[in-house]
């Protein structure tokens, strides 16, 4: 998780998946333990003797914790009254499903809320409408009011419609993927030599990171 963890209070936890970037520290002072995991890569080295390391996904390391696998905790899941999940649509629909089924047993009352992440244009908070989300009653499944997610990103977990979401996340897909596409293709081509005098090729741009230095 890159993004400020979780708000100050007397006991919190965090369930985090690595990423190539993370920033270890960042997520220390925020928490009072932590739960690496990944099912990819390398082992995420573990620097506090309250924290854990799990191999495997989001779920799976929920109820490892839930379980009792992993004792260095201080928090037992059965406490978390706050869930915030962050993260793609389909890591929150699975949390959402998974409290009803695998993670039923290990966990107590709660309020579960999912950070929704879907597609915005304006972000001026109910102008374009770009941003409905929309939402179905837990119990019955009929619809119930949209929300505005540029208005509030943070919304009641089992309330968000994520096939909905899913699909219409997928409507930038060829945009990602061509841009993803251009992006790799930049980085493999190596980048003009100023010594050299040699002007950028055309369609070049520096690398991000790199620009700054160029710049100076
Ligand atoms: S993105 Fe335009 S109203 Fe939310």
């Amino acid at each position: 998780m890159q993004r400020q963890i979780l708000p100050a209070s007397p006991k919190r936890i965090s369930a985090s998946v690595g990423f190539g970037d993370c920033q270890p520290i960042a997520v220390e002072a925020a928490t009072d333990a932590v739960i690496w995991c990944c099912d990819a890569g390398p082992d995420i080295e573990v620097r506090r003797p309250c924290d854990a390391f799990f191999r495997g996904n989001l779920v799976a390391a929920m109820a490892a914790a839930g379980s009792g696998a992993l004792p260095a905790l201080p928090v037992a899941l059965r406490d978390a009254t706050r869930l915030i999940v962050i993260g793609s649509d389909g890591l929150m629909a699975a949390v959402k499903e998974a409290r009803k089924t695998t993670l039923a047993p290990y966990m107590g009352p709660h309020v579960a809320i999912g950070s929704i992440n879907s597609p915005m244009q304006c972000m001026l908070k109910e102008v374009c409408a770009r941003c409905l989300q929309r939402h179905v009653d837990p119990v019955t499944g009929r619809p119930t009011e949209p929300v505005f997610t540029c208005f509030n990103q943070d919304q009641n977990l089992d309330a968000v419609d994520f096939p909905n979401l899913h699909e219409r996340l997928s409507m930038n897909s060829v945009l990602e993927k061509a841009t993803a596409r251009w992006i790799a293709h930049l980085r493999e081509r190596p980048a003009p030599s100023a010594a050299a005098g040699g002007a950028p090729p055309a369609g070049y741009d520096a690398p991000v990171g790199t620009r700054r230095s160029a710049e100076r």
